[in-house]
């Protein structure tokens, strides 16, 4: 079995699965955050054109390479065109440095998870989010058991691992956010939440925004370091990538919908800034459970969904880099999960430290944590994304062709592969190095 490629049992495990890389920490916790921070609306809808109208695009061409080559992401590009083996391995080392702080978010997810469920509620939670993080042994060894959570599956294999994880957590995951979406709409700011995500205040409009909701929008749909081309790669041939690009754009659109309208609701009611930034979540919003009725069981369900989303997205980062091992070196699956099982451990190391010991050891002004996080989504994707690109439109045609079809809106999108994206995705690289 171990050398026969692996294939997804059904197109509805393909989509939950890929669905379940694309929803994660960036729908929850980074959306409705960096839409706080550019004014709401506005935001919303400069996202959504980012997300409908380029964005697609090189999430098609990512899946179409898989489906084609059905190799890893280094051995994709190598059959392209040895020369362009390169971006592979850049993409195949991004999947090892994403985990590297995500896997950390991870970690204090689980530690939430724990204090709201058994252990007695801390008062203040901007100081113990201080404490918790000055401390290094708790913080490292959660995420440490949040990657032991979340490799197990790729361990297993696809089938009985990949799948059978997101069709548990992502109908589990979906079931709660409608829940607590639906519970944030019967609060007293409800109003004025939905009033912040859908009364456009046109004022608000910068270039900066563009930028942001760019690059929210290609973390958001895991683009541009190979996540997309390795779960492409277990494809049948008879799959039709454009509809299935519809239908993950559509469910990861209304997965960030449903967080703005389950965040800021609570947040208004609270009469809490949305621009409270990256502590939102660990922060603010804890401290407004305790004011609520039923604190512990709204909390639970809030971490809970926030760990399912953040492991069904982390499976797809490990499988990208374990897939490598395994098709190149021709390694069995669980001795990659291994490999890269210790390669993330260390990089995650310094990184949990960040927050405590580490804090002061800075590389280019930046604590190890925000620099993976600065050079994977500011440089390596968007980068990694030119790439894909690039070679789609100019490069090997075939690909173009799988991803959008026939008919004039697949000229449409062929023209914006090759004319409107490159120059777009030059811009996100140069004004991200800034
Ligand atoms: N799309 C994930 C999120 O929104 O949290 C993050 C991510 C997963 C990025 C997988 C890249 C990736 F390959």
């Amino acid at each position: 079995m171990e050398n026969k490629r692996p294939e997804w049992t059904s197109y509805i495990s393909f989509i939950i699965a890929t669905i379940g890389s694309a929803v994660g920490l960036g729908n929850i916790w980074r959306f409705p955050y960096i839409m706080g921070e550019y004014g709401g609306a506005v935001f919303l809808l400069v996202y959504l054109f980012m997300v409908a109208l380029i964005c697609a695009i090189p999430l098609a061409v990512e899946l179409a390479m898989g489906k084609i080559y059905k190799s890893d992401v280094v051995s994709v590009y190598e059959k392209i065109n040895s020369r362009f083996k390169i971006f592979g391995i850049i993409g195949g080392i991004t999947a090892v440095l994403i985990p590297a702080f995500y896997f950390v978010v991870g970690g204090w997810i689980i530690n939430y998870i724990w204090i709201f469920l058994i252990n007695d509620i801390p008062a203040d939670f901007s100081a113990y989010f201080l404490t918790m993080n000055a401390n290094p042994y708790i913080p490292l060894s959660l995420t440490v058991l949040f990657l032991l959570c979340t490799i197990i599956f790729p361990f297993i294999g696809l089938n009985k691992g990949i799948e059978r994880a997101n069709n548990i957590m992502m109908p589990l995951f979906g079931i709660m956010l409608i829940l607590l979406a639906g519970y944030a709409l019967t609060l007293s700011g409800a109003q004025e939440g939905l009033r912040f995500m859908f009364k456009p205040d046109f004022s608000k409009f910068s270039g900066e925004m563009i930028l942001a909701a760019l690059g929210q929008a290609l973390f958001t749909l895991s683009i541009g370091m190979g996540a997309m081309i390795t779960y492409g790669s277990y494809l049948k041939k008879e799959v039709n990538i454009r509809k299935s690009v519809y239908t993950l754009i559509f469910f990861d659109t209304v997965v960030a919908m449903l967080a703005g309208i389950m965040i800021f609701p609570i947040v208004f009611t609270n009469g809490i800034e949305p621009t409270a930034g990256a502590t939102l979540v660990f922060i603010s919003l804890p401290q407004i459970f305790l004011s609520l009725p039923f604190t512990r069981v709204l909390a639970v369900i809030f971490f809970l969904l926030l760990f399912f989303a953040a492991i069904t997205s982390g499976i797809s980062l490990l499988e990208t880099s374990i897939a490598c091992l395994c098709d190149r070196f021709k390694m069995s699956r669980k001795k990659s999960a291994l490999l890269i099982f210790l390669a993330v451990l260390l990089l995650a190391l310094p990184s949990s430290l960040s927050f405590g010991l580490m804090t002061d050891i800075r590389i280019f002004d930046k604590t190890f944590f925000d620099f993976l996080d600065y050079i994977t989504s500011n440089i390596l994707m968007p980068f990694g994304s030119l790439a894909a690109v690039i070679i789609a439109g100019w490069y090997a045609k075939n690909i173009a062709k799988e991803a959008f079809g026939e008919g004039n809106f697949a000229r449409l999108l062929t023209f914006l592969l090759k004319f409107v994206l490159p120059p777009v995705l030059i811009a996100v690289l140069i004004i991200g190095l800034n």
